[in-house]
């Protein structure tokens, strides 16, 4: 199988002012990084970290120019790892694919054999980034929901950041595993996109967070999926129920949590952390499978909460981001 050798590539610069610039470039394969797989991307997906990215976040990618995209489905078109061969369909997401490592938004990458994924039976390319790592994150997070006991009997799970990627597919998900929602949101003009999501209850913000000081509320609900952070998981936290269980995975509000120990302590609350980054290949591979057959919500409505882009459609998209106006999913397409 042959390949080009010139591809069309998103590339953030970051000018001697500190601006960063966003622009489509020609690359070439032979400048990418000499890991084991080569792999022809057909699609990617826009996250919050491919946003950090692109705007010169430090944190995420110390040196530019450089090509954002956390998240990358396409065809193996040379492997020196003998896991892999020409031809096959595979989902890279994560580890540090986009971040300092030339990501998705170009259409060839070159990986480490270990941070690919064999596509599941079950799971087009497409729908692979339309879940994505947002997806991934939200399912590992259920899952954890899940293994903590937390049944659909028990009472709505809250899901906070509702409208965004990692949250519009946690209502998706839930739903479609037949759990109530209530949805978190800022955006009172999408209740109509999240009721279509599944969720049953819209909270603005405010009914989460304006509540009183006190170590402990009433309880609201058995379990949460908190994809913002800071105050808003400190009063997730203290409205959970006996035994809950709240998987934390976002930082919008910030890296720092203050609360107190008595949910942990009077409530016998959890407090579970989601890693997509990092996680076990065995766990990874797992989840994948899952959202390929059982949990897979239908084909349909992942369209329906997605919008597809190109790669010069994307800095329009990250703007978007980076000012709070996005909702549910952007794929992009790489393929002519
Ligand atoms: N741990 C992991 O493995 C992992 C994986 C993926 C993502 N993440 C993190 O998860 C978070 C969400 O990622 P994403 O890709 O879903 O981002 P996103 O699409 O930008 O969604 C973030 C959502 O947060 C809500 N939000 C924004 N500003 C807010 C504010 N000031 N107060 C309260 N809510 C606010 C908004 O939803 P509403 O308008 O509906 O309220 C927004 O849509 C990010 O911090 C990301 O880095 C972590």
């Amino acid at each position: 199988m042959t390949y080009e050798t010139e591809y069309k590539a998103l590339v953030a610069d970051r000018q001697d002012d500190g601006e960063v610039s966003l622009s489509v470039q020609t690359r070439d394969t032979r400048d990418l990084p000499k890991h084991d797989v080569l792999i022809r991307v057909d699609y990617s997906s826009l996250n919050y970290k491919d946003a950090l990215s692109a705007s010169g976040n430090r944190g995420v990618t110390s040196s530019y120019p450089h090509t954002p995209g956390i998240d990358a489905s396409g065809v193996v078109k040379k492997s020196r790892d003998p896991r892999f061969s020409e031809g096959d369909e595979v989902i890279v997401t994560s580890y540090d694919l986009g971040q300092n490592t030339p990501g998705g938004f170009g259409r060839y990458i070159s990986v480490p054999g270990d941070w690919v994924v064999p596509l599941p039976p079950g799971l087009s390319m497409k729908d692979s980034m339309i879940l994505g790592t947002a997806g991934f994150t939200a399912a590992y997070g259920i899952k954890k929901i899940v293994e903590s006991g937390i049944s659909p009997d028990d009472g709505e799970i809250v899901v906070t950041g509702a409208t965004g990627g990692v949250g519009s597919l946690s209502v998706r998900l839930l739903s479609h595993l037949g759990y109530s929602v209530a949805a978190v949101t800022g955006k009172k003009e999408k209740r109509d996109f999240l009721k279509t999501l599944g969720a049953e209850l819209i909270l603005e913000r405010g009914d989460i967070t304006e509540v009183p000081g006190k170590p402990l509320l009433s309880a609201r609900w058995p379990g949460a999926i908190d994809t913002v952070g800071g105050a808003m998981l400190d009063a997730v936290l203290r409205q959970t129920a006996h035994n809950g269980a709240v998987a934390c995975c976002g930082n919008i509000l910030g890296g720092k949590l203050q609360t107190s120990i008595y949910p942990f302590i009077l409530r016998g609350i959890s407090l579970l952390g989601v890693d997509s980054g990092n996680c076990l290949m065995k766990d990874r591979k797992e989840i994948w499978n899952l959202l390929a057959s059982s949990w897979h919500p239908g084909s349909d409505s992942l369209s329906d909460m997605s919008r597809q882009r190109r790669l010069s459609d994307v800095p329009d998209e990250i703007d978007a981001m980076l000012t709070g106006n996005q909702h549910g999913r952007v794929v992009i397409a790489l393929r002519d």
